[in-house]
């Protein structure tokens, strides 16, 4: 049921295990060692079938080869997932995790995790107990906690850039920011963008968090089904995935699209749409990687804050790179960023 994925698939080596006790099936995607120890959270979600949960992860993990790689990361990219029959709690929870940290302990290093949808700092503490690759444990068992804050820090530097790139100046008052998922990146994100001067309109499914943020920064709500045909300088997706499709991108009324979720194109040739739709899109791969930068910098390369934030900040400049590339060769961004990952790849091959 898995052959004809894995045999689409560019990447390296998937590890499968069936947890009985849990009924979870775990999928471990390395997609590249090319520039180091593949990188990528571990995502516990309930599918409608294990296969859905590989192609998750097999695509995911091709997305963490681009991000590593365009971050100037020594990482390669891979991703896992823990595909649950429902969410779980305490104890079942705990023995899962462990069971799960047996199974990336023996790839040896090959593949290093941390957070990622449904999977917390705590849990990472837990993996931590029987498993030495683990990024992103909770500063009290010696790792750096949430890297929510420098994702957030990253998309804001992207939405600068992508700004500067559309209107000609960086300055965002005056502009309007769509943010769609005001969690823990969004949320940080709807106050950097308040606090620039922009004005802020928020959505999610969870209609009180949108609404007490609202408050917060003085912003606006929208139901979270009318957020695609919304009149907006900045579209933000910090949700989910899949948002940009053949169906959406034809609706958007704004200049410019750039958010952390993972995996915004529904296809990879959607990006193709927006050309036609003359709108700025800032690749997710290269704005979201504010969050593995604040892993690899402080955990993996022993740098100081500062050092991280200078790699922060220069997601700003390979968006600029990316929007510039697009324009000299009329190609989307999403293959002009492609083309950087391409040359890092292929200098490190020399
Ligand atoms: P989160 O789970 O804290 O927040 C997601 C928010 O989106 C929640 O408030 C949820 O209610 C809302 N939401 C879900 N479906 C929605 C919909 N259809 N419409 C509107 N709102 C919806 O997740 P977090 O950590 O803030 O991450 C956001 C996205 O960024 C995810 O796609 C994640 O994979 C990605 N990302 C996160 C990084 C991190 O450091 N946390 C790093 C890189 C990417
Ligand atoms: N899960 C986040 C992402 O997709 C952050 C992360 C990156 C965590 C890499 C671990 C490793 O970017």
């Amino acid at each position: 049921m898995f052959d004809e994925l894995l045999r689409a698939w560019d990447g390296e080596e998937v590890v499968v295990r069936y947890d009985a006790p849990s009924g979870t099936w775990m999928f471990v995607c390395v997609h590249s060692t090319a520039l180091g120890p593949a990188a990528g959270g571990t995502r516990m979600k309930t599918y409608g079938r294990p296969r859905d949960a590989l192609a998750d992860g097999l695509r995911l993990s091709s997305s963490m080869t681009r991000k590593n790689a365009v971050a100037g990361l020594p990482l390669g990219g891979g991703k896992a997932v823990l595909s649950v029959p429902e969410i779980p709690n305490g104890e079942a929870r705990r023995s899962l995790l462990l069971r799960y940290a047996d199974v990336v302990e023996s790839l040896h290093g090959t593949y290093w995790t941390a957070c990622d949808m449904n999977t917390s700092p705590a849990d990472m503490d837990v993996l931590g107990e029987r498993c030495s690759s683990v990024f992103g444990k909770t500063e009290a068992h010696g790792g750096s906690g949430t890297s929510a804050p420098a994702t957030a820090d990253g998309v804001f530097v992207g939405i600068r850039a992508s700004v500067k790139h559309a209107f000609g100046t960086d300055e965002l008052s005056g502009r309007t920011v769509l943010v769609q998922g005001v969690g823990a990146v969004g949320s940080i994100l709807a106050r950097l963008v308040t606090d620039a001067g922009a004005r802020v309109i928020v959505a999610d499914v969870d209609e009180i968090r949108a609404k007490e943020l609202a408050v917060e920064v003085d912003g606006d709500v929208v139901a979270p089904e009318d957020v695609i045909g919304l009149e907006c300088d900045v579209f933000s997706p910090n949700a989910t995935g899949g948002v940009l499709s053949a169906e959406s991108i034809p609706r958007l009324r704004c200049r410019i699209v750039a958010g952390a979720a993972n995996n915004q194109l529904a296809e990879p040739d959607d990006a193709e749409r927006f050309v036609e739709r003359d709108i700025l899109y800032a690749p997710d791969y290269v704005v979201s990687a504010g969050g593995i930068i604040h892993l690899g910098s402080l955990e993996m390369l022993g740098e100081t804050v500062e050092e991280r934030d200078v790699r922060i900040a220069a997601i700003g400049q390979t968006v600029t790179e990316v929007f510039q590339i697009a324009d000299v060769e009329r190609i989307s961004t999403e293959r002009a960023a492609d083309r950087i990952v391409q040359q890092r790849l292929a200098e490190s091959a020399r």
